[in-house]
């Protein structure tokens, strides 16, 4: 395999785990093994140093077993991964300023999806076959789940939450008691956000981020829901304000406001597709067991001791 390409691919995957809210990978030795016969193989080769900077790396990986990914993410080192935003920032226009015509729930939803449908930016942003993507579910829910961006998935059926995130999520939602029906679901940024990258998704970058803000801040106000669910990092920056110093696991587990809605951080199911441990788990279904709590909804023994 081009030695190149697997490393990018695997600092990829690390950068979009770190934004999950991951903090460590654990590296297998025989994972580890596999790695240095595949740089030594390389090595032999006789590509220098300077024409594949990798061959450094591969120095380095023989004296790792496991990278620490919080380390990684102080602002200096941060600076070392790959770049995973649009280099030309500043692409968008100013954030749509607007205000809901007065009406039903359903006359203002209906209203705000046309135009988030409608939304040119938007359509400019969009991969050729994807479609911009609106919040759906129950205008009357008591919980409103905001997430990151559409997947590959998502911009083809123009549904938020429909790949395996989606069915993650659903499974959390099953284990409530409660169906996809009963909730609302939304993204921060209503566009799969387009990337080079050789395969996954790209993070919204700050800029996308506040251009669709007022479209999730209405649908809050039109549903004005009991509970929101920031999942994962992107919807904790987008809700509660962009804060480099923040790490998701400080803030996941706790309620937070959002506009006078009292709101839980967790991590985005797509965290726990990428790191299944029980533990992760817990902790996940632990943040959604306040949610039923401060719902007052009925939580049998038996769902109490989920993961444990
Ligand atoms: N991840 C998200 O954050 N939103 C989706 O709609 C799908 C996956």
């Amino acid at each position: 395999m081009n030695l190149t390409f697997a490393t990018k691919a695997v600092l990829e995957e690390l950068t979009r785990m770190r934004l999950d809210g991951i903090e460590k990978v654990y590296i297998q030795d025989e994972t580890l093994s596999c790695l240095k016969q595949l740089f030594d193989t390389e090595d032999q080769e006789e590509v220098s140093d300077e024409e594949n900077p990798e061959i450094g790396l591969s120095k380095k990986l023989k004296s790792v077993s496991t990278i620490s990914v919080e380390e990684s993410s102080s602002p200096t080192k941060r600076k070392e991964l790959p770049s995973n935003t649009p280099e030309d920032s500043c692409r968008l226009p100013q954030s749509p300023v607007f205000q809901l015509p007065e009406g039903t729930k359903e006359s203002r939803w209906e209203w705000l999806r046309e135009k988030v449908l409608e939304c040119e930016t938007c359509n400019a942003e969009l991969n050729p076959n994807g479609k911009v993507v609106f919040g759906e579910g129950n205008l009357n829910a008591d919980i409103f789940l905001c997430g990151e961006a559409p997947g590959a998935e998502e911009e083809i059926a123009g549904s938020p939450f429909v790949g395996p995130a989606g069915e993650l999520l659903m499974k959390i939602l099953s284990a409530m008691g409660l169906q996809r029906e009963q909730v609302y679901i939304g993204n921060i940024v209503n566009w799969r956000p387009r990337h080079n990258l050789a395969y996954g998704n790209r993070p919204p970058s700050r800029e996308e981020i506040d251009f669709c803000l007022p479209y999730l801040k209405a649908q809050l106000q039109i549903i004005e829901p009991k509970i929101v669910v920031a999942l994962g990092k992107t919807a904790t920056d987008g809700l509660m304000g962009h804060d480099p110093k923040r790490r998701l696991s400080h803030v996941r587990g706790n309620w937070h406001e959002v506009m006078g809605y009292p709101m839980m951080v967790t991590y985005h199911p797509s965290y726990l597709l990428h790191n299944p441990s029980k533990n992760s788990k817990r902790k996940v279904w632990e943040d959604f067991l306040l949610i039923m709590e401060k719902l007052g909804m009925t939580i049998t023994e038996k769902q109490r001791g989920f993961f444990l």
